[in-house]
């Protein structure tokens, strides 16, 4: 594996690979790298000849006042993963080079109200400005062929996908599945601002899930109902709840009957972290 970290390194990395012809996949993630982060590069290397894995806390995807200052930054240790991955390149770039003409003087790309405004977009106003702004600049750096996004961010990943679609970047997104830790809890670089206990109760989420896409599977079809009943379920263990919606998976509005294909989302505010989580009900 070889790093880079700048524009021009990464460009001169991949120039012989793309004579020879070779594909090539980006996998970007803001570090800290754990089990579900792999799984993308893993899935990255079946999909192309060359991986280039980013490692980058992108400053402008944070509100003032959220975790950009405390984020977890383990370069060494993510190297160290990397290692024993099928990852060929560790792109690692500062704040300038991404952001070359500073970040008050900077080109953002802004997505469409209707599918970024609500759910985590309700809450974090220009978070997905931020998202879409980096992952545009990743995408036109590498000019990779191929990008690999979590489901676990499921309102990230329709994002990106539009944005590609509608800007003609010409990679195609893979869609990767969430990964769990054994009590079902998604993993998360945030898991670990959880005391052990947090952490437990935490799988109660997961759980929740499960038991709202039962439901809707044995045929009840009261959305607002199911919602308020998983609402309650969470609260009754005290997880705050910011959102717990059934949505139309590709859309993200409220389902209409023609529609097959849902997703609950949830974001749950436990003492000291922000999770979010979700999970697909296909209707048969
Ligand atoms: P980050 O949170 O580091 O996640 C990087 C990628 O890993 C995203 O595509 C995310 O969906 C995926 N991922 C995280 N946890 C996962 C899990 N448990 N199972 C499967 N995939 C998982 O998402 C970001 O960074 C940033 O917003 C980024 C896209 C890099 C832009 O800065």
């Amino acid at each position: 594996m070889i790093e880079a970290h700048s524009r021009g390194d990464l460009q001169q990395a991949l120039a012989p690979h793309r004579q020879a012809g070779r594909r090539i996949a980006l996998v970007p993630t803001m570090g800290n790298l754990h089990a579900g982060h792999l799984s993308l590069v893993e899935l990255a290397a079946q999909h192309a000849d060359v991986v280039v894995t980013s490692v980058f806390v992108n400053p402008t995807q944070f509100a003032p006042g959220e975790d950009f200052n405390r984020y977890p930054r383990t370069l060494s240790d993510d190297r160290t993963a990397l290692e024993s991955s099928p990852c060929d390149v560790l792109f690692a770039p500062g704040v300038a080079d991404m952001y070359p003409a500073g970040i008050d003087n900077t080109v953002i790309i802004k997505p469409p109200p209707k599918l970024a405004n609500r759910l985590c977009g309700a809450s974090r106003p220009g978070h997905f400005d931020g998202v879409l702004t980096v992952v545009a600049r990743l995408l036109l750096i590498s000019l990779a062929d191929v990008a690999v996004f979590g489901e676990k961010d499921y309102q990230q990943l329709l994002l990106i996908e539009h944005m590609c679609h509608e800007l003609g970047l010409g990679a195609r997104i893979v869609r990767a599945p969430v990964v769990r830790e054994s009590s079902g809890l998604a993993m998360s670089s945030r898991n670990q601002y959880l005391q052990p206990a947090q952490r437990q109760l935490a799988s109660a989420l997961y759980a929740t899930l499960l038991s709202l896409q039962a439901r809707i599977r044995q045929g009840e079809r009261d959305l607002a109902g199911l919602e308020a009943d998983g609402r309650r379920q969470l609260r009754d263990r005290n997880i705050g709840v910011e959102y717990l919606q059934i949505v139309a998976a590709e859309t993200l509005q409220q389902p209409i009957d023609s529609d097959r294909q849902l997703r609950i989302l949830v974001a749950a505010i436990l003492p000291g972290a922000r999770l979010i989580d979700n999970l697909a009900v296909d209707l048969i």
